[in-house]
């Protein structure tokens, strides 16, 4: 069975033979992969040269997020069934700590967790996967077509639930108390800037623009780059922050309630994300994903910083990974988006590559790309 994959102290992506993995275990699935998702995560584990394979391991396949069909079940998996389309969770929990044994490792508090395809578990770019009934979702018949986004989709659901949980402080944020962020309406009266028009950047704004946020993006592309294009058919604005300064960003973003309730980072472009925190508004909340690399120094104003943060209520949250609970408003969502924003999920899939292109599949030269797709047939 063919997967790509790295060995432990060797940069690049590696063409693996494997055996077909089996069912051991009662609970156990057997997965035949059918797409693989390709995103910032991989394409840093190359470019940065990191691989972590299991204990004991000198090689770790690839890939976390992955739409399948289920092969075969073991005697006790009573939700899934042969036949199913499901998708898989990326975090296995650490055992110990009280979210973990609660179905909430993205909240681990020991950091023993694994993670498929990333930390120490084999991923999804491979023809097929056993794991547990527990890890797989499965899948509604309508959204099949567009599963491969559901891992991640539940990133950015993750961390709109963030937003909505912990400003769920200020019922009143504005004059309209069926606008507040725990009620459905919670997006109107609201104006968010999402840092970054990657595919995450890209389905945070879907995610705000369904709930009719006000939603400016930047990035630094040229308007007629894809990202934009996508960036506008949902309705949201472009900041091109070529040339342009954190202040100037966020002057951009101040209509049309004068207000920045929401930045939602994505880029991982440190200096930038530190820089904007000193432009937030008050009581306002700033929700970091992106995950920069390598060791970036900048100077700031440290006082300044402490004080506006405590002055203006101020939250700084970071949000990382997704439990299963996002993946089921993941599903959820999926076709509420391609009915809104028609075509945009297929328009995001900028490359689609097989098993066998594992030299192709991670070479960035080309700028428009946005989202790639592994397709595994065989
Ligand atoms: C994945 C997350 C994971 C994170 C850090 C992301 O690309 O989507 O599931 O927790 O990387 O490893
Ligand atoms: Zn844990």
């Amino acid at each position: 069975m063919l997967a790509i994959g790295m060995y432990k102290g060797k940069p690049g992506a590696h063409k693996l033979d494997l055996p077909k993995p089996e069912i051991t275990k009662p609970d156990d699935v057997l997965i035949k992969v059918k797409q693989a998702g390709v995103d910032g995560t991989d394409f840093n584990m190359i470019k940065h040269n990191l691989q972590d394979p299991a204990e004991g391991q000198d090689k770790i396949v690839m890939g976390h997020e992955m739409v399948g069909v289920v092969e075969a079940v073991g005697n006790d998996v009573k939700t899934i069934a042969v036949g199913d389309t499901v998708v898989l969770t990326v975090r296995r929990g650490c055992g110990i700590c009280q979210p973990c044994l609660h179905n909430q490792s993205d909240m681990c508090m020991t950091g023993l967790y694994t993670e498929r395809g990333i930390h120490k578990k084999d991923g999804f770019f491979t023809e097929y996967i056993v794991d547990q009934e527990q890890y797989a979702i499965k899948v509604p018949n309508d959204v099949a077509d567009m599963a491969v986004f559901t891992e991640p989709l539940s990133i950015a659901e993750k961390g709109v639930e963030q937003i909505r949980l912990i400003q769920s402080r200020m019922p009143w944020a504005c004059e309209h108390p069926n606008h507040s962020f725990d009620s459905q309406d919670w997006g109107k009266c609201k104006t968010a800037l999402v840092v970054g028009a990657g595919p995450l950047g890209i389905l945070a704004t879907a995610l705000l623009r369904l709930a009719d946020v006000f939603t400016y993006v930047v990035d630094i592309v040229q308007e007629d780059s894809p990202k934009v294009h996508l960036v506008k058919h949902m309705g949201a604005n472009y900041i091109d922050g070529r040339g342009k300064s954190a202040k100037e960003l966020v002057d951009f973003c101040c209509t049309p309630t004068d207000n920045l309730d929401i930045v939602f980072e994505a880029s991982g472009a440190a200096v930038t994300a530190v820089e904007l925190i000193n432009y937030m508004s008050r009581s306002s909340i700033y929700v970091m994903t992106g995950i920069p690399r390598q060791e970036i120094r900048t100077e700031l104003d440290a006082a300044q910083l402490v004080r506006q943060i405590v002055r203006n209520n101020q939250v700084v949250v970071g949000s990382v990974n997704s439990n299963r609970s996002h993946f089921e408003m993941a599903l959820k969502h999926i076709p509420q988006i391609e009915k809104r924003f028609s075509g945009m999920l297929k328009e995001m899939i900028t490359h689609r590559f097989g098993l066998a292109d594992h030299d192709r599949i991670f070479d960035l030269s080309d700028t428009s790309r946005l989202k790639t797709v592994i397709d595994i047939t065989g």
